[in-house]
C-alpha cells in the first residue's frame, strides 16, 4: 500500500470523506508523497508531454505575444514577465531567446515564476538562472506593476470540487472508503452552486457539475491587478469554452489514462478548465477577458506556420520531420488543436491582444 493511501485512509477515518479538491492536492501536493514533489512526469519516458516539450516554436510564439503585449502596453521601463507552473522551464527559456532580440524588451524585463514544486524549481534554475528569476508559492507575493502572466496547462492541475444531481438535489461528490477501498461517496454540499449551475441548465440525474474555486480566485486576483496597473495573463489548458455538465477528473500514468482512485500520488490527476467561469471571474474583477479560442486559431493567428517555414530553412531533413510533426501536434484538430483552449484577460484600456478575434 503506497504511504499516500494509508495517510489518505487515516484521515478518512477519523475527520470523514474528503472533498475531491481536498483529494487532489494531497494526490499532486502533498509535501511527502504528491505527484509533483516526487515523480519527473514529463516528456516521453515521464507521464505526458506539455506542448512546450513538443515543439520549440509554442514558446517562441508565447514570447512574441508577450513582446506585442509590451509594445500595447506603452514599452514599461521595468515590468514583469510571469510563469504559472513552468514545469521544468521550457516555454520561458524558448520565449526569452525569441524576445532576445529586443534589448529594450529585455533590460525591462523582471522574470517571476510561481511554483510550488521545490523539485522542479531545480530545473527552471538550470534554464532559467542567466535571467534571475524570481520564485513564489502563490501569486498573491509577485511584486505591482506592469505585466504580463503566461499559464500552459496550470489551471488543470488546480483542485475541483464535484457536485452530482441527485433525487435528493445536488450532493458533493467525497471520497470515502468503501470495502476497504477508496471509493466516491455523496455528501451534503460543502458550499452553494445553485448560481452557477443555473445558466448551464437542467441537470439530469447522475450529472456532475466541477467548480474550481482556487482557479476563480487566480484568475479574479489577476484581473484584479489589471484594473491597477497595465497587465494581461493568457490561460492555455485543455478544457471547455462553456460551462457545462459532465465528469472530466482524470489520471495519468505513463501516457495512459489511470484509476482516479487507485493510486493515488503515482499518477497525474488533473480535470478540464471551465473557460467560461474563468473569464466570468476575471471580467467580474474588472479586467477584459478575450475568448476562449482554439489553440489551433489561435497559433495559427501567432503565425506557427510561418515560424515553421523560417526555421525549416535552416533544418536538416531530420530537424524538418521534428519541424513539423510538432506543428501538426500543437494545431491538429484531432490532437492538441481543438482540445486546448486560449483564454486572455487584460486591463480594460489596452487593446485586444494579438491572437483573438473577438471579445467574449
Ligand atoms: C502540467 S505542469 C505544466 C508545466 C509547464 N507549464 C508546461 O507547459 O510544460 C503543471 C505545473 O504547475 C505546477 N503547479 C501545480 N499546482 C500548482 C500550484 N497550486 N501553484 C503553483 N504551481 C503549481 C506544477 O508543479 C508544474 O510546474
Amino acid at each position: 500500500m503506497s504511504g499516500l493511501l494509508d495517510h489518505l485512509k487515516q484521515q478518512i477515518s477519523a475527520d470523514g470523506a474528503v472533498t475531491v479538491a481536498n483529494y487532489m492536492t494531497e494526490c499532486l501536493a502533498n509535501p511527502e508523497y504528491g505527484y509533483y514533489i516526487l515523480n519527473e512526469p514529463f516528456g516521453v519516458s515521464g507521464d505526458f508531454v506539455t506542448a512546450p516539450e513538443i515543439s520549440q516554436m509554442f514558446g517562441e510564439l508565447l514570447g512574441l505575444w508577450a513582446v506585442h503585449q509590451w509594445h500595447a502596453m506603452d514599452k514599461p521601463k521595468s515590468f514583469n514577465l510571469i510563469e504559472l507552473g513552468p514545469g521544468r522551464g521550457t516555454l520561458m527559456s524558448d520565449a526569452l531567446r525569441a524576445a532576445g532580440g529586443l534589448p529594450e524588451f529585455m533590460t525591462g524585463l523582471n522574470v517571476h515564476l510561481v511554483e510550488t514544486s521545490r523539485r522542479l524549481r531545480g530545473f527552471q534554475k538550470q534554464v532559467l538562472n542567466p535571467f534571475s528569476p524570481s520564485w513564489h508559492d502563490e501569486i498573491s507575493s509577485l511584486p505591482d506593476g506592469p505585466f504580463i502572466v503566461i499559464a500552459n496547462e496550470f489551471f488543470d492541475a488546480l483542485p475541483i470540487h464535484q457536485f452530482e444531481y441527485t433525487e435528493h438535489g445536488w450532493l458533493e461528490r467525497r471520497v470515502g472508503v468503501a470495502d476497504g477501498q477508496l471509493a466516491f461517496t455523496p455528501w451534503p454540499s460543502s458550499f452553494s452552486i445553485e448560481a452557477d449551475v443555473s445558466s448551464v441548465g437542467q441537470p439530469r440525474i447522475g450529472d456532475i457539475f466541477e467548480v474550481s474555486p482556487e482557479s476563480r480566485q487566480i484568475a479574479s486576483e489577476l484581473a484584479a491587478r489589471c484594473k491597477l496597473q497595465p497587465g494581461c495573463a493568457l490561460f492555455i489548458d485543455y478544457g471547455h469554452s462553456r460551462s457545462g455538465f459532465g465528469d472530466t477528473l482524470q489520471a495519468v500514468k505513463a501516457h495512459a489514462y489511470a484509476d482516479v482512485l487507485k493510486t493515488p500520488g503515482d499518477a497525474d490527476l488533473t480535470a478540464h478548465v471551465d473557460f467560461e467561469a474563468l473569464a466570468k471571474s476575471a471580467a467580474r474583477a474588472g479586467a477584459i477577458a478575450y475568448g476562449s479560442e482554439l489553440q489551433c486559431q489561435f497559433l495559427k493567428a501567432l503565425g506557427i506556420h510561418e515560424r515553421t517555414d523560417i526555421l525549416s530553412a535552416r533544418a536538416t531533413p531530420d530537424q524538418l520531420a521534428q519541424l513539423k510533426s510538432g506543428r501538426d501536434r500543437l494545431i491538429g484538430g484531432d490532437q492538441m488543436g481543438n482540445l486546448f483552449k486560449v483564454l486572455a484577460i487584460a486591463s480594460p484600456d489596452l487593446p485586444p491582444p494579438s491572437g483573438f478575434q473577438v471579445n467574449a
